[in-house]
């Protein structure tokens, strides 16, 4: 069985440190990459609702289970709750949705994807009638006791959250009856999230990196923005160590104890970003990737800014 190093959560669970990440993995490949995946030792995956892969996901994840590579208890199944079932009331069916989809009946760790929420709705992406997205105020307290009830009921082994900021995270802390055990944020060289790691980390609360290698995939990248992996500074590393730069940057959240998510539907890149356990970044190297911060936030959904609880207008 592979062994993947996993961290653990405040309440005694254990995450693996890699995960591989879905988003806009084709609907037409994924269920080949996840099955590539579990042969090549990934365990933990990194699912959403609205990623709208989630059946190609579980078709392969059953496949695996159903030939004996895997038990169900091996793997580390994600999921995150879309801003449209933020009320107490709706977390459930927001968690059914994905269970149904996955072809699971528990999920090891479940998100509320966003802060802000949406109106109550089957669709992902309610609008107004102007075209800008229909958002409430429903309360991310309220989202959180939703999130506490699907716990107690055995529907999730974990609760987290996402794109939570530091005032959103002392105010969930003041509120909740659980804590939540991660919150998923975006992470890299360009973003390296020094006070928000650190106050997570004062408060037990693991973070999981996302856009690890940049998400040069985003729909709304310019031909213009500056292309992580390809950034000299970080070569130079990648040369040093033998390894490539998407290894360097993969091993830098490991090294820095956060937990890593790095998507790809290369099949030969699965090898490549799972093959970072025979190295260790230095501290200086660390410290020295640290200094790449520019807060290039890469997915900060400026169009939502208007949004009651968006995240990302405060320092960190
Ligand atoms: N919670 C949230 O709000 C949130 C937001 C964004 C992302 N996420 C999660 O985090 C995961 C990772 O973030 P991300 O997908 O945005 O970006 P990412 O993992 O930083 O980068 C993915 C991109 O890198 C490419 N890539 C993968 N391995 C590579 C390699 N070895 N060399 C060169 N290029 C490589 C991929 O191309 P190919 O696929 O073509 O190989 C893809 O274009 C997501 O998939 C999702 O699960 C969560």
């Amino acid at each position: 069985m592979s062994q993947v190093p996993t961290i653990a959560l405040n309440n005694g669970n254990k995450i693996p440190v890699i995960g591989l990440g879905t988003w806009r993995a084709a609907t037409g490949v994924v269920t080949q990459i996840v099955k590539d995946a579990i042969d090549v030792g990934y365990r933990h995956f990194d699912c959403a609702l609205v990623y709208q892969n989630e059946k190609e996901i579980g078709e392969a994840l059953r496949a695996k289970i159903n030939e004996g590579v895997v038990k169900r208890e091996d793997l580390f199944i994600t999921s995150k709750l879309w801003n449209t079932y933020h009320k107490t009331e709706s977390v459930e069916k927001g968690i059914r949705r994905s269970l149904t989809n996955l072809g699971l009946d528990y999920l090891d760790l479940y998100l509320i994807h966003w802060p802000m929420a949406y109106i109550d709705t089957d669709e992902l992406f309610p609008v107004n009638p102007d075209g800008t997205p229909a958002a409430t105020d429903t309360d991310y307290l309220d989202t959180w006791k939703g999130m506490e009830g699907v716990l107690e009921k055995g529907l999730a082994k974990n609760i987290g959250i996402s794109n939570f900021n530091s005032e959103q995270i002392t105010r969930l802390l003041a509120n909740c009856k659980v804590k939540p055990v991660v919150n998923q944020v975006e992470c890299h060289p360009y973003l390296t999230q020094k006070k928000l790691s650190a106050f997570c980390k004062e408060r037990e609360i693991v973070i999981t990196a996302y856009g690890p290698m940049g998400s040069r995939d985003r729909p709304w990248a310019k031909p213009e923005d500056p292309v992580l992996l390809e950034d000299k500074k970080l070569c130079d590393i990648a040369n040093k160590y033998k390894k490539t730069p998407a290894q360097i940057v993969i091993r830098y959240q490991i090294d820095r104890g956060h937990v890593v998510i790095p998507k790809t539907s290369t099949s030969s890149r699965l090898t490549e970003n799972f093959s970072v356990f025979d190295f260790k970044l230095s501290d200086e190297d660390v410290a020295y990737i640290d200094r790449f911060d520019v807060g290039g936030r890469l997915v900060a959904l400026k169009d939502r800014a208007h949004c009651p609880n968006y995240p990302f207008d405060i320092p960190f």
